[in-house]
């Protein structure tokens, strides 16, 4: 398993399809639209299973560990999903500002289903 190429046995039909244009959520690697639902699952695993709010606060503010995660100002990212997504994968291994790094997935056993969705409670909470 899991050694499908993205590229090359392309199948076909690729006159009429509708070109994946730079949707940023594509760099979130296969992440569900941000929904509703979605936000509101991510919500308890950052204050659950992600750990996130240990370092981030529990209302995403911020605290002496790691920074606010509601001011849209990013030292990391660009703000979208994707790049959001992106993070909470790779972690911080050298931060810009703060003193110590963040873990790949917070440092907790994250699915992949479970990345998308804190990754879209992030989002949501600067863009409402
Ligand atoms: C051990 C502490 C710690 C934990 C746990 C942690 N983070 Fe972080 N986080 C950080 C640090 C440190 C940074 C980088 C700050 C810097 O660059 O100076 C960061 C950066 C981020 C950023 C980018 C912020 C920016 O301005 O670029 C996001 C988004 C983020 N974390 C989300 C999460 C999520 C979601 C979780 C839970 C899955 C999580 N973090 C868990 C410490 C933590």
């Amino acid at each position: 398993m899991g050694s499908m190429p993205m590229m090359g046995a392309a199948r076909a039909d690729t006159s009429a399809a509708p070109a994946p244009t730079a949707t940023p959520a594509g760099a979130a690697g296969e992440c569900p639209p941000v929904r509703q639902a979605l936000v509101d699952s991510g919500r308890a695993v950052f204050s659950g299973a992600g750990s996130c709010f240990a370092c981030h606060g529990p209302n995403a503010k911020g605290t002496a560990l790691a920074p606010d995660l509601t001011d849209a100002q990013w030292l990391n990212v660009d703000g979208s999903y994707g790049s959001i997504a992106g993070l909470v994968r790779s972690g911080v291994p050298k931060p810009k500002e703060y003193s110590a790094p963040m873990p790949a997935l917070g440092g907790a056993p994250l699915s992949g289903a479970q990345v998308c969705a804190v990754a879209a409670y992030v989002y949501s909470l600067v863009h409402r």
